[in-house]
């Protein structure tokens, strides 16, 4: 069975998770949630149900030493929504974060990892984030920005988040080439 980590931070589209954890499941895979600590408080209430539903801990914080690995082995990761700031300490390697830490290793660890932004327009202005961007991409990562990603929407905007277009390209990671 594959192991997908999926990884959220503090954007609205977080909040879907529940949905998009089904749509994983329902593809064969094992679903193991990490959440940047904004994450992890936003979505509070629903972290026992949402234990409930992938039969395993949600983490949004390193282990202690000697503390046991409580996942398997990642197959494939989707960071997705990322933020503006999770985007940055990514690309930057300030691993303060768990879920940044575990994308940090997964390059070296040749983990393929697709990340998907959510970031409005204002943000994407700053020219930090497209370095950001362009430095991930150039480790290997599949950053879902732009054409065929997700697109910027003014401050405010509500627009649905392009779910289906991280989870077919997780599927397209994990598929075996021809
Ligand atoms: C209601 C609300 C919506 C937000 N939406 C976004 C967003 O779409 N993109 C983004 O980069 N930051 C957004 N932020 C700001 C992030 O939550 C904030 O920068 C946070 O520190 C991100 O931390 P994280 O990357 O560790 O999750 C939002 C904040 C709030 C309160």
């Amino acid at each position: 069975m594959t192991t997908l980590y999926l990884f959220g931070s503090a954007a609205p589209p977080v909040l879907e998770i529940a949905g998009v954890i089904e749509e994983a499941q329902a593809r064969g895979w094992d679903v193991c949630l990490g959440l940047t600590p904004s994450a992890a408080r936003w979505l509070e209430a629903d972290l026992p149900a949402l234990e409930e539903l992938t039969g395993r801990p949600v983490r949004w914080e390193y282990k202690r030493p000697g503390e046991p690995d409580v996942w398997p082995p990642a197959d494939v990761i989707l960071f997705a929504p990322a933020t503006f700031n999770t985007i940055n300490h990514w690309a930057l390697g300030l691993t303060d974060r768990f879920v940044v830490g575990v994308v940090a290793e997964a390059i070296g660890k040749e983990i393929p990892t697709v990340a998907m932004p959510c970031v409005n327009a204002a943000y994407a202005q700053h020219p930090q984030f497209h370095w950001s961007v362009d430095a991930l991409r150039s480790m290997g990562l599949t950053i879902l920005y732009g054409e065929d990603g997700f697109v910027p929407n003014q401050p405010g905007e509500k627009r649905p988040y392009p779910w289906h277009l991280a989870l077919a390209a997780v599927e397209a990671a994990v598929s075996p080439r021809p």
